[in-house]
């Protein structure tokens, strides 16, 4: 059953008998393997840490249950993203498998094996790749562990300034990478000592902070990425032995604002033979752009989404987990949905809330401004839609205990403003005209494919009316498997990054005003 979100617990644990120190020790069950940590660490932390791959899909606020776990000491059950460690317990958990949130491949006994990671500010994806059959596999997604430091990208940065901070971070990286990976392959009947190499993908921030560069420059002006190519990396980055033979590699990045991500998305379309009349976005915590003009020029720029369309900062917002409502569309009798898995949902992620959204904006559930219609009360809304109160204000029950606030709805088009807003001023510095393109790429880490239709009508980007529109998945993801199995994708990267211009958007007259006047939704 769903969980309503819940105060945090204050779980003070057994008397302290077992350590003379401050720090409380967690213990698991059955393995007796113990470790202390400092007061008030979260009981999810802690097992993280530990070597318990738990999922944690609605971001720790308490709402999906799914990280529930038995406590043999004192006995009871706890969410333990909502639980901090103020005293000994010990906690029935398995380290050892390959988790919850991991796939295992079917490997076969000879086959040369190399690792992608993609490091979003919000999700880490990894997979796979099998360099004899040219094939990966994506193995395992979960919420960056560096989360704890901040939202965002600047946040992160500002966190990361102390050097044992930004240790720590990078730390937990690589202990989250090495943990999936270990369980995967070792599931797989292999080791990590079988990968031939490691490629890392994601934003300028997640790439220096997960391997443990200065991140300082990044966040003050004049905003600079010193090291923008990353090729000989030691293997213990990766989270491997020190002697581990794996090459260890990140796709190259421009600036500080424009990664390793955006460059390898670049990549890949090029690849495809996408080379001019283009526009791509990722729609991420950071949303990365790029446009190809109709000589081929390249311009990109970034901006900060914030992690609605990810499912978190949204009241009952999940990863494409268990219990997850993924889609949703109108039918004559009201509703329906789609679900990972059975029983009651447990959230809603990314793209659901895209497709909810837009329901209610054709509706006039919801404004262009945002607002829920003032009639909404009286209103005849198609089931199993129904006006609740939530802490006092307005929301919308939609199934189960999963429900729409106001807050919810504002956080979604703060994404908007920043993405369309984005959007115009890169075609106005490429001298394009939405009628100029003739291909839309969406990319993003939302869960499940997106609605185009949905999509269009929120007015995240302009209208193209001469353009074909295709959801493209995770490609930063994808440009690092590329990374694994294609010896020139890297340096193709480094090419076409030279040949990139950027757009820097705090430097663009205007930008406030822009941002303000897109944050609402478009007419129908
Ligand atoms: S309830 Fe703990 S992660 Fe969702």
């Amino acid at each position: 059953m769903p969980q309503a979100p819940e105060a945090e617990q204050v779980f003070a644990g057994a008397p302290r008998s077992s350590s003379t120190m401050d720090q409380p020790f967690v213990t698991i069950l059955p393995s007796g393997a113990r470790q202390e940590f400092p007061p008030g660490t979260l009981l999810s932390d802690a097992l993280l840490d530990m070597g318990v791959a738990m999922k944690t899909p609605c971001g720790g606020r308490g709402t999906c249950g799914k990280c529930r776990v038995r406590i043999e000491d004192p006995p009871g059950e706890v969410l333990a993203c909502r639980t901090p460690v103020t005293g000994d317990l010990a906690v029935r958990a398995e380290p050892a498998g390959p988790g919850p949130d991991t796939f295992v491949p079917a490997l076969g006994p000879d086959s040369r094996i190399a690792a992608a990671v993609d490091i979003g500010t919000t999700t880490v994806r990894i997979s796979l790749a099998d360099i004899t059959l040219g094939a990966s596999f994506e193995i395992a997604s979960f919420l960056n562990p560096q989360r704890r430091f901040g939202h965002d990208v600047i946040s992160r940065i500002a966190s990361a300034r102390d050097p044992s901070v930004r240790d720590a971070m990078a730390g937990l990286i690589r202990r989250a990478v090495r943990l999936r990976l270990g369980n995967a392959l070792a599931a797989a009947g292999r080791t990590m000592g079988s990968l031939e190499a490691v490629a890392f993908s994601g934003n300028t921030t997640m790439l220096y902070l997960a391997l443990g560069l200065d991140v300082k420059p990044l966040g003050r002006y004049p905003y600079t990425a010193g090291t923008r190519d990353f090729t000989g990396l030691s293997a213990e980055i990766a989270g491997l032995a020190a002697d581990s033979p794996a090459q260890v590699r990140a796709l190259p990045v421009l600036s500080a604002f424009i990664g390793a991500d955006l460059i390898g998305s670049l990549t890949l379309c090029h690849d495809a033979g996408h080379t001019r009349n283009t526009f791509f976005i990722d729609l991420g915590t950071n949303g990365e752009l790029f446009c190809l003009d109709n000589r081929g020029r390249i311009f990109a720029t970034s901006c900060a989404m914030g992690p609605a369309l990810e499912g978190m900062n949204i009241s009952w917002g999940m990863t494409a987990e268990e219990g997850a409502i993924t889609h949703a569309r109108q039918t004559t009798d009201g509703l329906s949905r789609d679900m990972i898995g059975e029983g009651e949902p447990a959230g809603i992620t990314g793209t659901a809330l895209i497709d909810v959204l837009a329901i209610l904006l054709d509706r006039g559930i919801v404004s262009c401004s945002g607002a829920f219609s003032p009639d909404m009360d009286a209103m005849k809304l198609p089931a199993p839609l129904k006006p609740i109160s939530d802490e006092g204000s307005r929301a919308l029950g939609l199934w189960g205990a999963v429900r729409l606030t106001q807050r919810d709805v504002r956080n979604v088009q703060l994404a908007k403003a920043a993405s369309l807003s984005a959007s115009w001023f890169l075609l106005h510095a490429a001298d394009v005209r939405p009628e100029d393109i003739t291909r839309v790429c969406v990319a993003g880490a939302l869960g499940e494919h997106v609605d185009m239709g949905h999509f269009r009508r929120l007015g995240f980007i302009p209208d193209f009316p001469n353009a074909v529109f295709e959801y493209l998945g995770n490609t930063s993801l994808r440009a690092a498997e590329q990374a694994c199995l294609d010896p020139g994708f890297v340096q193709r990267a480094g090419t076409l990054r030279e040949r990139a211009r950027e757009v820097v958007l705090s430097e663009q007259k205007g930008f406030q005003d822009m941002f303000i006047r897109s944050l609402g939704f478009p007419a129908g």
